[in-house]
């Protein structure tokens, strides 16, 4: 989340501004948060009810900061209100939000189709809300995405593979949702990707195309059905820092010299599989690691 900060840099007297440019037109944002406000059926701290009025700037309310440049909306920052609302279609004539925050509320409902209109996001956290439905398609023309959490939701059924043409991104969060199907072979075309949390689904697979992926520095992917021989290509990532697979059904054995291909890992955790063979012997030459978990498996053999 830290890396967007310097959108918020210059925020602020946007108002007098933008009524010195003609073609900034605030209204439109206006009108777009109070639709918003006026599907928010909880707010417990009264955080937006009395904050958002048509008497102060836009650009003043509570969880609202504006871009120097186009002076129009461009965060909206509604994290940890304790809100309940659901997402009026309004929202996706933000045309200038740049991140669009709502963590730890009650936002509930399907996500309407006009958000994706918000062709100048790059990030989005809808973590820990009651979201349901399934990951919709539209997604994938958000081009600018590079974080996109959907943790802690409900959404349902299988990973659009139009989330593949996202080529920014950098952070996919999908954990704690009820998706199941496959990781799509196509995760290894968004090679900018640092971070995937996909675990506690159904998916059975590790496609080896993620091998293609020469930023990751973590993959979790705890809790699926994973099943087959333990993913070769994973351990050939010289950026990966950590790896959690624990809970799966993997098999097969580690391979021998692969460790001195992930010089940089620190968190290795392959507990409750169905590993077999030996530990490998050089296992001890992994010099940056500082946890390893290989327990509840078929392994033999003490490393030195
Ligand atoms: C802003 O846009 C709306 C609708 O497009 C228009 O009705 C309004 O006159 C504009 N306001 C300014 C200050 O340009
Ligand atoms: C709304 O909240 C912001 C940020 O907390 C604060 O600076 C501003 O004074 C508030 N405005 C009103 C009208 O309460
Ligand atoms: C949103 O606000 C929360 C707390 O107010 C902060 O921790 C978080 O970094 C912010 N996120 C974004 C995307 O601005
Ligand atoms: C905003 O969005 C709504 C619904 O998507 C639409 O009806 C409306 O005309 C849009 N434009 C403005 C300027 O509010
Ligand atoms: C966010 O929500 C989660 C799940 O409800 C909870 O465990 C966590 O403590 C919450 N965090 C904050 C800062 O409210
Ligand atoms: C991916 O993007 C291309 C070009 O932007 C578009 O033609 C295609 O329909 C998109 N695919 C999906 C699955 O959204
Ligand atoms: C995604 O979830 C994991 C926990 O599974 C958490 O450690 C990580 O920070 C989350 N990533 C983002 C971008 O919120
Ligand atoms: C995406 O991945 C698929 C499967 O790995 C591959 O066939 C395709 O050429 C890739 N597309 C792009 C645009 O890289
Ligand atoms: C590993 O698991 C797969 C799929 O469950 C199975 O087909 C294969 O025979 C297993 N291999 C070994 C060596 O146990
Ligand atoms: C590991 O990487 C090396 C060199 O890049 C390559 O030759 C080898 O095929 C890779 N192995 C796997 C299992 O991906
Ligand atoms: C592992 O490190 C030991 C020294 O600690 C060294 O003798 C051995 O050659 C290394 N093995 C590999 C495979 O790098």
């Amino acid at each position: 989340m830290e890396r967007i900060t310097w959108f918020f840099l210059a925020a602020a007297s946007c108002l007098t501004m933008a009524a010195a440019l003609t073609n900034s037109n605030l209204t439109t944002d206006e009108s777009a948060l109070l639709a918003l406000k006026a599907h928010i059926t909880s707010d417990p701290h009264n955080m937006i009810s009395t904050n958002w009025s048509t008497t102060t700037p836009v650009c003043n309310w509570v969880g609202v900061s504006c871009g120097a440049r186009h002076f129009r909306v461009a965060v909206l920052n509604l994290s940890y209100m304790g809100l309940t609302s659901t997402i009026p279609p309004e929202l996706g004539n933000l045309s200038f939000l740049v991140a669009l925050s709502l963590r730890n509320n009650s936002f509930h409902g399907t996500l309407p189709l006009e958000l994706g209109r918000l062709r100048r996001l790059k990030l989005i956290s809808f973590r820990f809300n009651n979201f349901m439905g399934a990951i919709p398609s539209w997604f994938g023309s958000l081009s600018k995405l590079e974080t996109f959490d959907l943790y802690g939701n409900r959404f349902s059924g299988s990973i659009p593979a139009a989330i593949f043409n996202l080529t920014a991104l950098q952070v996919i969060n999908l954990s704690y949702n009820q998706l199941s199907g496959s990781i799509p072979r196509e995760i290894g075309n968004l090679t900018q990707l640092k971070e995937i949390y996909l675990d506690r689904k159904n998916f059975k697979e590790i496609p080896n195309e993620i091998g293609a992926l020469n930023q990751l520095e973590r993959l979790f992917v705890q809790f699926n059905a994973l099943e087959g021989h333990v993913p070769l290509a994973v351990f050939n990532m010289s950026s990966l820092i950590t790896m959690t697979s624990y809970r799966n059904s993997l098999n097969g054995s580690l391979p021998e010299n692969t460790y001195q291909h992930l010089p940089s890992i620190q968190q290795l955790d392959l507990a409750q599989n169905q590993i077999d063979g030996p530990i490998p012997s050089n296992i001890g030459n992994l010099t940056q690691i500082r946890m390893i978990d290989l327990g509840w498996n078929y392994l033999t053999g003490i490393p030195p």
